[in-house]
């Protein structure tokens, strides 16, 4: 089983789409490789680990969901539940999404597909079917076979020349007409107070080193048009302002992102890029990030946006 650092997953990709890269390069973008043992790190660090990054998932779904009011933002609530209608959920994760909307769909057939097998195999509905894959060895699935294709969460883990080639195959794999939807989050650091700005920038650093620029999710819809195969791109966007200034959605999503930063490993990475010690680390989430994020003018915003197009029938 290959995993998105494989050597070779990334020379297939840049082979077949490196006339695609050059357009959205960011010079913030380098691509030289970390030492091995942060590597390591990393890799463990972006994948889901235990039941604490699974809860997480659960909780921003639901989140999620009630910001947007909505499961998805594709035109495709009329067709959804029909017989033989098909879903694709990409780097399912623990399943969240897809568990949610197969007991709302019971006609639709749903198919999960990670990396890490953190899916529930036995327990679930029976409309869901869950595969472990690359997504670089390509989707196991034939050219036009899913009506909607998803894929959620992946701002910290693609480089460019991995969304380009993932991109291509979630088009590949929908039906002509069919919809491909990506749910994915980003700031501009607006609003931010200089305990977030600290945090965030040794955040972006962190992915830097592995080559992924985290601001191209708040330009997917680029990449989409570059690609050609669909038409119709849309964007529908929220915005959080984190913390108690911005209600429950901003406490949830503030609780959520101090719990991802407190794991044992993630203080391990945010201790070594801030150079601190893991306590003062654990602190600067625990009490300096809250307090700042308490004070009235903190409106520090976090956007979610979802994109989605319709695939183009050549026929
Ligand atoms: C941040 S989680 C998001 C999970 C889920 N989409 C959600 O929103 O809750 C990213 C997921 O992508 C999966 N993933 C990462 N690289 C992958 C690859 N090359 N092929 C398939 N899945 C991958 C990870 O295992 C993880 O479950």
């Amino acid at each position: 089983m290959g995993n998105y650092y494989s050597h070779n997953s990334t020379i297939k990709i840049k082979r077949k789409y490196s006339h695609k890269l050059n357009e959205f390069t960011d010079s913030r973008s380098p691509t030289e490789p970390t030492e091995p043992h942060e590597e390591n790190l990393l890799q463990k660090y972006y994948l889901p680990n235990n039941n604490e990054d699974i809860d997480r998932q659960h909780a921003h779904h639901f989140v999620k969901r009630y910001l947007f009011q909505g499961y998805f933002s594709s035109p495709i609530e009329k067709k959804i539940n029909q017989e033989g209608f098909k879903v694709l959920d990409v780097g399912c994760g623990a399943g969240t999404w897809l568990l949610d909307l197969a007991n709302k769909y019971r006609n639709t057939d749903f198919f999960g597909l990670d990396i890490k097998p953190i899916f529930p195999n036995e327990i679930k509905p029976g409309n869901i079917k869950f595969i472990e894959a690359d997504i670089f060895n390509g989707l196991p699935f034939p050219d036009n076979e899913f009506d909607f294709v998803h894929m959620e969460s992946m701002h910290l883990i693609f480089t460019l020349d991995q969304w380009i080639y993932a991109i291509s195959e979630i088009i590949r794999v929908t039906k002509p007409e069919g919809y491909i939807e990506l749910s994915e989050a980003y700031t501009n650091f607006k609003g931010y107070g200089p305990i977030r700005i600290k945090i965030i920038e040794a955040l972006n650093k962190a992915c830097l080193q592995r080559g992924v620029d985290v601001n191209l999710a708040s330009r997917l819809d680029n990449i989409l048009q570059s690609l050609q195969g669909v038409t119709n791109i849309n964007r529908d966007e929220r915005t959080v302002i984190l913390g108690p200034n911005g209600g429950q959605p901003g406490i949830v999503f503030q609780d959520l992102f101090i719990n991802f930063c407190t794991s044992d490993l993630s203080l391990e990475i945010f201790s070594s890029l801030l150079n601190m010690t893991k306590d003062t680390c654990k602190d600067l989430f625990l009490n300096d990030l809250k307090n700042e994020s308490k004070q009235s003018k903190a409106v520090s915003e976090y956007y979610l946006v979802r994109y989605w197009a319709q695939k183009i029938n050549n026929n």
